[in-house]
């Protein structure tokens, strides 16, 4: 028998695996200066990055301010505003359109700093002078009153691109997997959104032990399968910026992509698996009845992609992977009896069948 053990990360303060990611990020910039107290991080995420650094920015005095897709779960919004953040819904778009939620958080934090520039009455911004932000410039196109005027500048935490996220998983989830687990674990899957979290893992495990394989398992409607298999992300068609990324590619959030993203580009992989949205909810459930255990999307997904490496390379060995999140922040959705069953993904198994199982 295979041994499978998820890593609790819906167990973090902020409820997911991206506390160790907000913290990071937040550290990494205060410590380079490119963020100071009272100024504002902002960030384009689908929801758990933006829950967990609305819950740690206060504590360094900080603010934050978030950008997510208007298809994204409303209980994911409700806990940013309780948690003080200020929160901007916008229609879903692809990443090449200057209105993705990934450029417009860019832009506000751009927008954030020459507040600040201004506030502080440095000099009279010429015209022609360009604030820069993580590399990027300002067009200067937008107004600035989603922000206070003390604001003390902005940081764009760009999760995806930011090596930070990377180090966060390097440095912590990875190296608690290897003494969580004694160095006695054979595999370690997960799905990948930013990469962050399969990046920094696989790259720790493998340098500590190479004998330790390291998966992806990829949702509906992502390029990353291609990628790993065959070394090409996507067809033409497909390419990011050509289509609009499809919300009904996928039931699970947070995950699946159509980009390389320098976090991803850090791992070390072995191989990869498909999982489908059918096989997560059953694996949800399933999980919920065996296990007492209510997850996310995501979560399923990656016990989907245990049971896939399981079954792969043989019985007696252990197999790692996260539990992203909790079921609570997928209600409306993922665990929503009529909405599943209008995608026809009502689950019906008793045991674990859908993966070939008895
Ligand atoms: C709920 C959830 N699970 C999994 C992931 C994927 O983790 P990573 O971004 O480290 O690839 C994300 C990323 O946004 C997420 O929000």
């Amino acid at each position: 028998m295979p041994l499978i053990l998820g890593k609790a990360e819906f167990l973090n303060p902020g409820g997911s695996v991206k506390d160790r990611v907000a913290v990071k990020i937040i550290e990494e910039a205060l410590e380079s200066g490119q963020l100071a107290q009272g100024g504002v991080v902002t960030e384009g995420s689908a929801g758990s990055t933006a829950i967990s650094l609305a819950t740690v920015a206060p504590a360094y005095g900080c603010k934050c301010h978030v950008v997510i897709p208007d298809d994204v779960a409303i209980e994911k919004s409700q806990i940013l505003e309780a948690l003080g953040a200020t929160v901007e819904r916008v229609r879903p778009v692809s990443i090449t359109h200057k209105d993705h939620y990934v450029n417009v958080a860019r832009r506000r934090a751009l927008e954030a700093k020459e507040l600040a520039s201004k506030n502080r009455k440095v000099d009279q911004m010429d015209a022609k002078d360009l604030v820069q932000v993580n590399g990027f410039t300002s067009e200067g196109d937008e107004q600035n009153s989603v922000f206070s005027s003390d604001c003390k500048g902005g940081f764009f935490a760009d999760q995806f691109e930011n090596l930070a996220n990377f180090r966060a998983h390097y440095e912590g989830t990875g190296s608690e997997i290897w003494e969580q687990t004694g160095g006695k674990l054979h595999a370690f899957v997960a799905a990948a959104g930013t990469g962050g979290t399969v990046a920094g893992v696989s790259r720790f495990l493998q340098e500590k032990d190479p004998n330790i394989k390291c998966f992806l398992i990829d949702p509906p409607g992502s390029g990353l399968f291609n990628k790993v298999t065959r070394g090409v992300m996507y067809t033409k068609e497909e390419a990011e910026g050509r289509r609009l990324k499809n919300p009904f590619d996928t039931i699970t959030e947070g995950i699946g992509i159509n980009r390389l993203t320098q976090n991803f580009m850090m791992a070390e992989l072995d191989g990869a698996f498909r999982g489908t949205d059918k096989e997560a909810v059953e694996m949800s459930r399933f999980l919920l009845k065996n296990d007492g255990l209510f997850v996310g999307s995501s979560s399923a997904m990656n016990c989907v992609g245990a049971v896939r490496v399981a079954q792969s390379i043989g019985s007696g060995h252990t197999i790692v992977t996260i539990l992203c999140d909790s079921g609570m922040r997928h209600l409306s959705k993922f665990y929503d009896a009529q909405y599943l069953a209008q995608h026809g993904l009502t689950p019906t198994a008793t045991g674990l069948e859908f993966l070939g199982l008895q």
